[in-house]
């Protein structure tokens, strides 16, 4: 009777750690994080007065009242450590608390990156030999999320597992909340540990670039990870290129509607203070915003590839489907989908997330002609 009392005692306790550590992932990440990022438009040239100008744009755009919440400085913000060991910033950063405070004071949460090697990909000073020191300045800075990037690190697999979980033990130790934010491009099967270590996203890729070609890759890439993801550890199939001017609109369109469908965290990597009306109703389209940010929080899957022709649904809170029609070819293809492959058995109305407007109530299938690399997305429906 004891034994079996203690078996259970130590049973409701386990689960009560594993019931808690994912409790605390939800609350920082409970659906994908949106944001603006500072690496896909400035890369090493960013500077404080440009972060400033771009946390101003999110507000003045009306990017954070669609949900874009995190401004973040990627990598080329570090300067020297001192004799004690601290990492001050670089000439182009006076004042990291400053900067912290200035995001904070409109609402606006305040985002930075670091590696577990001794240098970043660019070739600054990392956190490796320095985590608990490090993370410990971040919190008093006040960042909300942190990306930590392999670049430099070396070692087995099981040294960077461990790498991992010690920057995720030393921003722990800080008591302050942080997103976890890891980024190794998909090596070693990330998806599979990254969440034990504390991640709450992971790049499963290499770097985007404003290509069609990359974009795709990355993102029609993600099948078979959605099993992976959920709320508080997200698939991340890196940042957004929408707005910077290497793809045309259809391409931005399935970029968009891809990474919705996908649950993706949405770092904007545009300048957000000369984009077009065009960029921005791309970016801000919030029936589409509202499947990646679904609570339900369920990544995407394809459910057909034929040729160039793809067809995706993500489920819905609301036991509605998103569904995205993709045509990778080069020209113009109608796309199709039996109701019956997506769970569907009677009639479904169907509404199209991007014209905004109702297609009707079909009963077998939908087929809508989609352009060339471009996409259709609905969100279907069961009418009873
Ligand atoms: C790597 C990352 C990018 C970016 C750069 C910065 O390439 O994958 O997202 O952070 O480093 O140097």
């Amino acid at each position: 009777m004891t034994l079996t009392c203690c078996a259970l005692l130590r049973n409701l306790c386990l689960l009560g750690i594993i019931v808690g550590s994912a409790a605390r992932a939800e609350e920082v990440a409970a659906t994908p994080v949106m944001g603006w990022s500072s690496w896909n438009y400035y890369t090493c040239k960013v500077n404080d007065a440009m972060v400033r100008s771009q946390a101003d744009a999110l507000i003045k755009t009306g990017m954070k009242a669609a949900g874009y919440s995190f401004v973040i400085v990627d990598d080329c913000w570090q300067g020297e450590r001192d004799a004690t060991g601290a990492l001050h910033p670089n000439s182009k950063f006076p004042n990291m608390k400053a900067l912290a405070d200035y995001v904070h004071s409109k609402g606006l949460k305040f985002g930075i990156y670091s590696s577990p090697g001794p240098k970043t990909c660019a070739g600054f000073e990392g956190s490796f030999g320095h985590e608990e020191q490090d993370a410990a300045m971040f919190a008093e800075w006040g960042i909300d999320w942190l990306k930590y990037d392999l670049c430099s690190f070396e070692g087995t697999s099981a040294e960077e597992i461990a790498a991992y979980q010690k920057m995720h033990d030393a921003l722990q130790k800080t008591g302050r909340q942080v997103v976890y934010s890891i980024c190794q491009y998909g090596k070693d099967r990330v998806w599979t540990w990254a969440a034990g270590v504390g991640g709450n996203q992971w790049r499963t890729s290499a770097d985007i670039n404003d290509s069609y070609e990359r974009m795709s890759l990355n993102g029609f890439g993600q099948n078979g990870l959605e099993k992976f993801a959920g709320p508080g550890h997200w698939n991340d199939p890196d940042m957004l290129e929408v707005g910077n001017g290497g793809m045309s609109r259809e391409e931005y369109i399935t970029h968009m509607s891809l990474w919705a469908i996908l649950a993706a965290p949405l770092l904007a990597g545009n300048d957000l203070t000369t984009m077009s009306a065009e960029t921005l109703e791309l970016l801000t389209n919030q029936e589409l915003l509202a499947v990646d940010q679904d609570p339900l929080g369920v990544q995407g899957h394809r459910v057909s590839q034929e040729g160039p022709l793809e067809v995706w649904v993500k489920p819905l809170a609301d036991h509605s489907v998103a569904v995205g029609l993709f045509n990778r070819g080069e020209s113009v293809m109608p796309v199709a989908v039996s109701f019956a492959d997506i769970g569907f058995t009677g009639a479904v109305s169907i509404r199209d997330l991007w014209k905004h407007k109702e297609l009707g109530v079909l009963r077998e299938a939908l087929t809508q002609d989609v352009p060339a690399h471009g996409a259709v997305v609905v969100r279907a429906r069961a009418r009873n």
